[in-house]
């Protein structure tokens, strides 16, 4: 059969996602063999039936070639198509097709011995036959596929792979099948597309290049391994494919076989990749159960495992907790509907003694500590720490832990509330760094890097360097722009070799399990930094620069903004932390959030961090919450990757369908790449993924290189050209369509996919954007020229007279500690605290010719409290803060009803300049006093 590839269909996103693709391919295959089948009951010459024929033959072969990288349906079951095709048996083919591709979508493969075709395919030895399914008894055993590299011929493989199933016992935790592959392209491949693989067996000897000729399969394995920085160093190819394989997914377990001195291979360092190393497979039993004991590893959920247990043992409570164990609700005459909806488990489970099985969350000594050194491993973190309250409580532990008073704290002013009211808790002083804007959207991007690198040098100047304790910045950001995470920490090192990093990735969490994202991750980008801070090239370029700067930058020279900048190191303290809401993006329950530590330096800082967490979790934690972020973990190591992708495919899907569809892309629009990162930061020219053209290797320069990337799993659906703002087609979506989105802006709705949805939720909103558009050309037509120009205007108004975007402006005089000074960092506290005192509070109404007077005239107006309208979400004024006639003109022209710490009845609260003569820097004064910049200044 020739292996016919219609390259020209193949689309950017099949590279990207490759379990929906596959599923196309079988789609196409049942479709051209009913096809064949239907033309072979009709056409009596057989003409037309031989060209459906030769359509399956085709479109069979270009499916079989990535075949071979799964385990199900498997060489039998492909091999009977293939006989049944050239035998002529249309019927046979169509129907066995028909089969496969049902059992693949739903998955019933796993558990469906039928769907094989052979009855003891689940068996172990033939003595100890037992189904994987559930047979009432016991539990469904989860199903996982292993991949072996081997230099063995073809040949033997179906002989190999019957040694492996005989080796099956009843009492194993779980079910396996194997893929063969012969070479270490090969095995990359199946690695990238097979997302069922739980581990991979490599043997020595195996030869480098693939003997599949695809071009297709051939681009696709340059650029992933392009993508996830596999390097061509094969002195050594065994462990050059198990580093490559954690490249692509870190969480598998590998396994070597080796024919030489395998002791001395064990104690290679580069051998720390592999699970265990045996030689050759002198003991198949051994490696079947420590694949098994693998897989194991990652399933356990001590604390969760730990809480069923608990909660089926019989239990007397004689603490507060009255919903313990449920009596109070199952037995009352009033709420028992309460224990039939959440059902009984969620008493049994529930509790509020830290003995007994269970673990107390603020000094875990028990399963909750190994849930956490579990979570740690899957997210590359030194520590981790779970937070019942969500991400809004765990940047507030990490700020106040690592920021004393008086500290400066560079953050992003867009960044969420909890980094504002930290710096407060905290007592630090924020310097705020600007996002770009969208004002043509109505929202903010991210943080140039150059703005960045000008505070810090800037800072430098001052002598305040050593007071610049942190950096803290959104990645993703709301709307889905991710830094270039390894660069902005590796320039800043080179300013300041000792900043702390906070990432708050709260949406991004499930990026680690991208093999694309994962480099523009905290964690992921820290695990670079480590290694290249360690490599002598890199000691060597670094002494290159030093003698063209000098060791100590000097903050006056220009230069260092335009230049890529390294850090010294001989000098650098990698400390980066990273929170995220596991509830956002994992199957964690609502306010479900981790903390994840990288800091060389945490020994420094564990007491302190402790007394924060002290500070802020509750005494009562949540026990189903700490057991889901437990179960978060293991779904994601184990099928993480399969479901980000599967994430990725239908954000893809979404975009390429609103945007190009006849109607639908009339009245409404994805932003792409393009329009939500201005072409500066996209230095490799990529538009974006969904733009003709776009091939998958510049997809993947540019989010290796790009200083911003769109994360594609965020959305934002423009509605204003479709005369709807924000607020208003959020509504309209969740009353009318029960669909149900992210935040708002002016002029757009934010959507997001995640590793909850399917196919069936794009079709719905596709189907209900449909049915919106064909609302308004209705309405359109029917109205006549009144109605259009009423559209028209609404969406001018929408889309062109959007107002400006203000920056901050600065903190008043009073709060700073030299209001001379080039760097904007204030006292926000003490402005924040003055307000507790109403004499020293005025308020004025937003239409006051009053403040057109002060602002004009003075005395300054000066924001007694954090301003925040809904959307956009951002503080347009803080404690402290100068109002100015943007932020004036803002406030007037802004239309949503949602702003905290504003009311239109009493207007804005403002500080008496009385307050803040007295205040006089009196606070930053002593803070800096203290910290020594004052006597650093006079000096
Ligand atoms: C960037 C960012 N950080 C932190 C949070 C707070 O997270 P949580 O809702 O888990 O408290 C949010 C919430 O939307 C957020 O957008």
């Amino acid at each position: 059969m020739s292996t016919a590839i219609n390259e020209a269909n193949v689309r950017l996103d099949q590279f990207f996602t490759v379990a929906e693709a596959r599923q196309d391919r079988w789609r196409r295959l049942l479709t051209v063999a009913r096809a064949w089948e239907a033309a072979g009951k009709q056409d009596a010459s057989g003409a037309v039936t031989d060209k459906k024929r030769s359509s399956v033959v085709n479109s069979f072969s270009e499916l079989r070639q990535w075949e071979s990288f799964f385990a199900y349906p498997g060489p039998a079951l492909l091999k009977t198509i293939e006989g049944r095709i050239t035998q002529g048996d249309a019927t046979g083919t169509a129907r066995l097709i028909q089969s496969i591709s049902a059992a693949l979508l739903s998955h019933s493969y796993r558990t469906n011995a039928a769907d094989w075709g052979s009855p003891d395919i689940f068996t172990g030895s033939i003595s100890d036959k037992l189904p994987i399914a559930s047979n009432g008894n016991m539990p469904q055993r989860p199903y996982f596929e292993v991949l072996i590299a081997t230099a063995a011929f073809p040949s033997t493989w179906p002989g190999f792979r019957e040694e492996f199933r005989k080796l099956r016992r009843s009492q194993d935790q779980f079910f396996y099948e194997t893929v063969f592959v012969g070479s270490f392209e090969d095995a990359v491949l199946g690695t990238i597309l097979n997302g069922s693989l739980e581990a991979v067996i490599i043997s020595e000897g195996i030869p480098f290049a693939s003997v599949n000729n695809s071009p297709l399969l051939r681009e696709f394995l340059s650029t992933h391994l392009a993508a996830t920085g596999i390097g061509t160093d094969f002195s050594e190819l065994s462990l050059s494919l198990a580093q490559a394989l954690k490249l692509v997914r870190p969480e598998l377990d590998i396994y070597l076989l080796s024919d030489r001195e395998v002791e001395k291979v064990a104690g290679d360092p580069g051998a720390e990749c592999f699970r265990r190393i045996f030689y050759q497979v002198e003991e198949p039993l051994e490696l079947h159960l420590s694949i098994l004991d693998g897989v194991a590893d990652r399933f356990s959920t001590p604390f969760f495992d730990n809480l069923q247990k608990y909660a089926q043992r019989p239990i007397g409570t004689f603490h507060a907790l009255p919903v313990a164990r449920g009596k109070s609700i199952f037995k009352s005459n009033w709420i028992s509907d309460m224990g039939r909806f959440y059902g009984v488990n969620l008493f049994l489970a529930e509790s509020s003694a830290t003995t007994g099985g269970l673990d107390s969350l603020l000094e875990p000594t028990g399963n909750i500590k190994v849930a956490q050194e579990l979570a740690a491993r899957a997210f590359g973190a030194d520590h981790v720490f779970f937070v019942t309250n969500g991400t809004s409580t765990s940047n507030k532990m990490v700020e106040q832990a690592l920021l004393a008073p008086g500290d400066i704290m560079l953050v992003d002013r867009n960044c969420h509330k909890s980094h504002h009211y930290g710096a407060v808790l905290a007592g630090a002083l924020p310097l705020y760094v600007e996002a770009y804007p969208l004002t043509k959207f109505s929202m903010y991007g991210a943080v140039p890097l150059r703005t960045i690198k000008r505070a810090l040098l800037d800072l430098k100047a001052e002598g305040k360097l050593d007071r610049a304790k942190m950096l803290v910045l959104t990645n993703c950001t709301f709307d889905g722009q991710i830094y270039n995470v390894e660069r902005v920490m590796e320039e800043c090192l080179a300013i300041k070799p000792d900043l702390i990093f906070l990432w708050d990735e709260a949406w991004f969490g499930f990026a680690r399990w991208s093999p694309f994202y994962r480099r523009r991750t905290a964690m992921g980008a820290a695990a670079v930094l480590e290694k290249k801070f360690k490599d002598p090239a890199y000691r060597a370029a670094y002494a290159e620069q030093e003698k063209k700067f000098g060791a100590d930058l000097d903050p006056a020279d220009e230069s260092l903004l335009e230049t890529r900048l390294l850090a010294n190191p001989g000098k650098v303290r990698l400390r980066v932390y990273q929170t995220n809401s596991t509830h956002k993006s994992m199957s964690a329950l609502r306010q479900g959030s981790m903390v994840l530590v990288k800091d060389q330096d945490y020994h420094t800082v564990e007491e302190q961090f402790h007394e924060a967490v002290f500070t802020h979790a509750s005494t009562s934690p949540n026990q189903q919450i700490i057991a889901s972020l437990d179960v978060a973990r293991r779904q994601m190591e184990l099928e993480g990757y399969e479901l980000v992708n599967r994430a990725i495919q239908l954000a893809l899907d979404l975009r390429r369908e609103v945007n190009s569809h006849r109607l639908i892309s009339k009245y409404f629009h994805i932003l792409g790449a393009d329009e939500m990162i201005p072409a500066d930061f996209r230095n490799s020219g990529f538009v974006d993924y969904i733009t003709p053209g776009a091939n998958w290797a510049k997809a993947v320069k540019a989010l290796r290189e790009d200083e911003f990337a769109l994360d594609v799993t965020r959305l934002t659906l423009v509605c204003g050209t479709a005369g709807y703002d924000g607020t208003q087609f959020k509504n309209m979506l969740a009353a009318k369509y029960d669909i149900q989105l992210n935040k708002t802006s002016r002029n757009s709705v934010l959507l997001q996919t995640n590793i909850n949805n399917t196919r069936s939720d794009v079709a719905h909103l596709i189907k209900v954007l449909v049915e919106i558009s064909q609302e308004i050309e209705k309405r359109l037509e029917q109205g006549g020229s009144e109605e259009r120009d009423t559209f028209a205007a609404r969406v001018k108004s929408l889309m062109e007279d959007v107002p400006d975007l203000p920056d901050f402006s600065y903190f008043h005089d009073s709060l700073r500690e030299n209001p001379a000074s080039i760097t904007s960092e204030g006292d926000m506290r003490a402005g924040f605290f003055g307000a507790y005192r109403q004499e020293q509070c005025e308020h004025l109404k937003l239409s006051s010719p009053e403040i057109d007077r002060r602002i004009k005239e003075g005395p300054a107006l000066v924001s007694a409290n954090f301003v925040i309208p809904y959307p956009p979400g951002f503080p347009i004024m803080v404690p402290g803060q100068v109002i100015t006639s943007d932020t004036i003109d803002f406030m007037r022209k802004l239309d949503v009803k949602e702003i905290h710490g504003f009311s239109a009845a009493l207007g804005l609260k403002l500080l008496k300049p009385s307050f803040l003569e007295a205040a006089g820097g009196r606070e930053v004064r002593r803070l800096s006093k203290e910290k020594g910049t004052i006597k650093k200044q006079a000096a």
